[in-house]
C-alpha cells in the first residue's frame, strides 16, 4: 500500500474534551441550581424544577429551577433596589467590574466551554474558539465603552431595570451580547436563559459573584417560556431585549406595545448565500460550511438558501457534496468532530418535518453516507436542489444542517430570490468582482452583508434585522443606543389626558362652519387693492368644496367621501380635514413605496429639496401662520413656523453628513456601518396635539409622539441639538428620534 493510499484510508481516533472540571462544577452544586437573586442562590417560590439534558445522549444533567411569576417579580425588586446604586457609581467603577467580568470569563473558559458543549451538543472546537472568546471579547470591548460613557454619550441616561430573554444557540455568547451593554451603560438586569441551555449563565452568576459585582445588578431567573412571558408582562421592566424565534417575538411585541417599554428584538432569518460564477468556488465551499454547517445550522443568520449563478451550478454541487462527505459527525466533545448534536429532540423533529414537507414541494434531497451515534440527537448535513422559491424550504427558518439551492441568471434575478423573504437578518455575495459584489450588496435588504466571508461577529460591529428579523441592533455604538435614552425623552411629562368638548360643541353636524380665518394671498391683495366684487361676494355663498387628501403628488377625494371637523381648543369649528379610511391609507402606502427611488437619491440632492421646502414654507409665512393661529394664537403660530423652517433647514444639513462609520474588527477585515432609511414610515399625530398647546390651556407642554409635526419636546430639543459636541453624536440623536417616530407609530396603531 503507498502512502497516499495509507493517508486516504486512515481514520481519525477519538479525541475526546476532557470533561472533568464541568462534572466537578455540577457535582459542586449537586446537579441542582436555584435562581440567582439579588446576589444569593434563591430557590423556585413554587418549588418546581425541571431537566436540563446532553443532547449527545440524551442523559439528565441537571435539575434547574423553574421560575414562576413571584420568582420574576422578586429578580425585579433586586434589579430595582440595585438600579440607583449601580447608575451612580462612575463611569470607571463600573468599567472595573466588566472588566473583571472578562477576565474571569477568560480564566474560566475551559469550564464554560465544556460546560456549553454539554448542555447545547455545540462541537468543542465552535465553544473554544468561538462561542467563549466572543464572550471574552464582549466583556472587555464593553469595559471600554463603560470607561467612555460621560465623554461619548453626555446627554443620555439608562434604560433602568432590564428584562433580558435569550435562546439555546449561543447560550453565553446571546448572554454576553445582552448583559454587557446593558450594565456598561448603567442598567441593571434580569436575565433569563433558554430553558433547555441554562447551565453556563448559572456558572456565569458565580463568575458575578467572583468579580464582586454589587447584589441584584444581574439577576438570572430560570424557566421556560411562561418565566419569559412573566418577565415580559412585569410592570417594573423598563425595556425587553429578546433574541428567539420570530413568533414569540410577535408576542412580545404586542405585549409590550400599550406599555412604556422599549423593546429590542433579534428574530429569525433565511439568509442568503450568494454565488457568482467569478467567486473562487474552494473558498466558497468553505465559506459555506460555516455558512450552513456551524453550530449544525441553529444560527439565526446561517446561510440557508444558497443562490447561484447557473454556469457553476453543477461544478459548485459537486464540489459541497465532496466536502459533505468529509464532515464528521459525532459526539461534539470529541475535537475532531464538525457536527455535533440537535439541541432537543422537538428540534431534531422540527427539522425533519420541514424536510419532508420540502420533499413532498418537490425537493431533491442528498445527504452523505454517515453513521448517526446511535443515542443522542443527530441529524446529517443535508442538500436540497430543485428547491422552489415558494417552498416551505426556502421560505421558513428551518434551524438546521439543510441547505436550500436555487439558481439564477443575473445579478438582478440574484437580488430578486435573495430579497424574496420576510426575513432581512444577514447576506452572504460571493464573487471576485468587486463591482459586482457592491453592486448586489447594496441592493440586499439585510442588517449584515458578508463579502466573500460568513458568520463573522465581533463586539465592535453592530449586528441585526430588517422586517420579521426583529429591530435594534448589538454590538458596538448603535447597541448602546438600545439601553440608554436621551434625558430628555426619558423625563419627559406624560401626555395629559384627551379635553372633552362640552356637550354642546360634541353634536355639530348642521353648525355653521366658521368664515375662513385665511385669505389666499391673491385674495388678500385684491383686497388691499380695492378688486374684486364686494357685491358678489356678500349675495352668494361660499363655494362649498370638497377638503381633499395628499397622496402620490396629487389631491385625492377621500375614498368615504367624508371629512371630519377641526376645532379650537374653545371648541369652535374651524374647518373641514378629510377623513381617510383603510383604502386611502393603501393608496398611500403604495404610493410611498412607489417613490422608493427617493432613497436612491443622492444626499445632495435631498438636501437640496428640503431646502426648497424650508424656502417655500418661508415665502408662504404669513398665510400658514395666519391658519395656525386660529388655533393656537398668533404669537406661537408665528414662532412654530418659524421652527418649522429652522428645523427643515437643520435636516437638509444632515442629509449630506449623517455618515456611516468603519469598524475595525481583530480580524483581518473590515465592516462599513452605513446608514439606510428605515423604508417607508407611518407617522400618526395624536389628535390633541394641536388643542394641547393651545393658548387657551396655558403652560408648558410636552408632545412625546408627534414627531411628525413640530412639537413642544421638539423645540425642547433644539438647543441640546446645538450642544452636542461631536458629528456622530449629533448623527445619533437623529438617527434616536427618527427611531422614535417609527416605534411609536406602531405603538400608536396598535393602541
Ligand atoms: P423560542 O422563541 O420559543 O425561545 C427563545 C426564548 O424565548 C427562550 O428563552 C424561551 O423560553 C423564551 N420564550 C418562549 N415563549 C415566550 C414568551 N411567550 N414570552 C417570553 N419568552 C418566551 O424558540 P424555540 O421554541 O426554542 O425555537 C423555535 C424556533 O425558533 C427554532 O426552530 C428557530 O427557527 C427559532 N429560533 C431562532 C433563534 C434566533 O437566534 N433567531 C433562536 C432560537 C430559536
Amino acid at each position: 500500500m503507498s502512502i497516499a493510499e495509507k493517508f486516504a484510508t486512515m481514520e481519525y481516533g477519538p479525541a475526546p474534551e476532557d470533561s472533568k472540571e464541568a462534572t466537578a462544577w455540577l457535582e459542586r452544586h449537586a446537579y441542582r441550581f436555584q435562581h440567582f437573586i439579588g446576589g444569593k442562590w434563591q430557590p423556585p417560590a413554587a418549588g418546581e424544577y425541571f431537566d436540563t439534558v446532553d443532547p449527545s445522549n440524551g442523559e439528565k444533567l441537571a435539575s434547574v429551577a423553574q421560575g414562576s411569576a413571584a420568582d420574576v417579580d422578586a429578580a425585579v425588586k433586586a434589579a430595582r433596589a440595585a438600579s440607583r446604586g449601580w447608575r451612580a457609581l462612575t463611569p470607571h467603577a463600573r468599567a472595573r467590574y466588566l472588566y473583571a467580568i472578562a477576565r474571569l470569563s477568560q480564566k474560566h473558559s475551559r469550564l464554560l466551554s465544556v460546560l456549553e458543549t454539554m448542555d447545547n451538543g455545540k462541537p468543542i472546537r465552535e465553544s473554544r474558539d468561538i462561542d467563549i472568546p466572543l464572550v471574552v471579547r464582549h466583556f472587555y470591548h464593553h469595559a471600554g465603552w463603560a470607561q467612555l460613557l460621560d465623554q461619548e454619550f453626555p446627554e443620555y441616561v439608562p434604560c433602568g431595570v432590564v428584562g433580558q430573554i435569550i435562546p439555546w444557540n449561543f447560550p453565553l455568547l446571546m448572554l454576553a451580547w445582552k448583559i454587557a451593554p446593558a450594565l456598561a451603560t448603567g442598567n441593571t438586569v434580569v436575565l433569563k436563559p433558554a430553558e433547555f441551555t441554562p447551565l453556563t449563565a448559572l456558572a456565569f452568576a458565580g463568575i458575578c459573584q467572583e468579580a464582586g459585582l454589587p447584589a441584584g445588578v444581574v439577576n438570572i431567573v430560570t424557566g421556560d417560556g411562561s418565566t419569559g412571558e412573566a418577565l415580559v408582562k412585569h410592570p417594573d421592566v423598563d425595556k425587553i431585549a429578546f433574541t428567539g424565534s420570530t413568533e414569540v417575538g410577535r408576542a412580545i411585541r404586542a405585549a409590550t406595545a400599550s406599555s412604556h417599554k422599549r423593546l429590542s428584538l433579534e428574530l429569525g432569518g433565511k439568509s442568503p448565500f450568494i454565488v457568482f460564477e467569478d467567486a473562487d468556488l474552494d473558498s466558497t465551499v468553505e465559506g459555506l460550511v460555516d455558512g450552513i454547517w456551524f453550530n449544525q445550522g441553529q444560527v439565526c443568520c446561517a446561510g440557508s438558501r444558497l443562490l447561484m449563478q447557473e454556469s457553476i451550478a453543477e461544478a459548485l454541487i459537486a464540489k459541497i457534496q465532496e466536502r459533505m462527505s468529509t464532515l464528521r459527525i459525532g459526539a461534539p466533545l470529541d475535537k475532531a468532530i464538525d457536527i455535533g448534536a440537535i439541541v432537543a429532540k422537538v428540534q431534531l423533529d422540527r427539522i425533519r418535518k420541514l424536510v419532508d414537507q420540502g420533499v413532498a414541494d418537490g425537493a431533491t434531497c442528498w445527504q452523505p453516507q454517515v453513521t448517526l451515534p446511535a443515542r443522542g440527537f443527530y441529524y446529517p448535513p443535508t442538500l436540497l436542489s430543485n428547491v422552489h422559491p415558494t417552498s416551505i424550504v426556502a421560505q421558513q427558518e428551518i434551524f438546521g444542517p439543510v441547505l436550500a439551492t436555487m439558481t439564477f441568471r443575473t445579478p438582478a434575478e440574484a437580488v430578486e430570490l435573495a430579497n424574496n423573504t420576510v426575513y432581512g437578518l444577514a447576506a452572504c455575495v460571493w464573487s471576485e468582482s468587486i463591482n459586482v459584489a457592491l453592486h448586489v450588496a447594496a441592493q440586499l435588504k439585510a442588517g449584515v452583508v458578508w463579502v466573500n466571508c460568513t458568520n463573522l461577529f465581533d463586539a465592535s460591529c453592530g449586528f441585526g434585522g430588517y422586517r420579521e428579523s426583529g429591530y435594534g441592533r448589538e454590538g458596538g455604538r448603535e447597541g448602546l443606543l438600545e439601553y440608554m435614552e436621551p434625558a430628555w425623552f426619558k423625563n419627559a411629562p406624560a401626555l395629559p389626558a384627551e379635553p372633552t368638548l362640552p356637550a354642546e360643541k360634541q353634536d355639530s353636524t348642521m353648525e355653521r362652519r366658521a368664515p375662513s380665518p385665511v385669505q389666499d394671498d391673491d385674495e388678500e391683495k385684491d383686497a388691499e387693492a380695492g378688486r374684486g366684487s364686494p357685491a358678489l361676494h356678500q349675495s352668494s355663498p361660499d363655494i362649498d368644496r370638497t377638503v381633499k387628501l395628499y397622496i402620490g403628488g396629487k389631491q385625492a377625494r377621500p375614498d368615504s367621501g367624508y371629512s371630519m371637523e377641526v376645532r379650537a381648543a374653545d371648541g369652535r369649528l374651524l374647518g373641514e380635514a378629510p377623513l381617510g379610511n383603510r383604502k386611502d391609507i393603501r393608496n398611500a402606502v403604495e404610493a410611498a413605496r412607489k417613490a422608493a427611488s427617493w432613497a436612491k437619491a443622492t444626499a445632495h440632492n435631498r438636501a437640496q429639496v428640503l431646502y426648497y421646502i424650508a424656502e417655500n414654507l418661508s415665502q408662504r409665512r404669513k398665510e400658514i401662520a395666519h391658519r395656525l393661529a386660529a388655533v393656537v394664537g398668533e404669537k406661537q403660530a408665528a414662532s412654530e413656523v418659524d421652527l418649522s423652517i429652522e428645523r427643515i433647514f437643520s435636516y437638509a444639513a444632515w442629509a449630506d453628513k449623517f455618515d456611516g462609520s468603519v469598524h475595525n474588527p481583530p480580524f483581518r477585515n473590515v465592516a462599513m456601518a452605513m446608514n439606510e432609511p428605515i423604508g417607508t414610515v407611518g407617522v400618526i399625530c395624536p389628535r390633541l396635539s394641536i388643542r394641547r398647546i393651545a393658548p387657551s390651556r396655558g403652560g408648558k407642554h410636552s408632545n412625546r409622539r408627534s414627531f411628525g409635526s413640530l412639537s413642544a419636546d421638539h423645540r425642547r430639543s433644539l438647543p441640546a441639538f446645538r450642544h452636542q459636541r461631536s458629528t456622530r453624536r449629533r448623527a445619533e440623536y437623529c438617527d434616536r428620534i427618527h427611531l422614535a417616530a417609527s416605534e411609536d407609530a406602531s405603538r400608536t396603531r396598535r393602541c
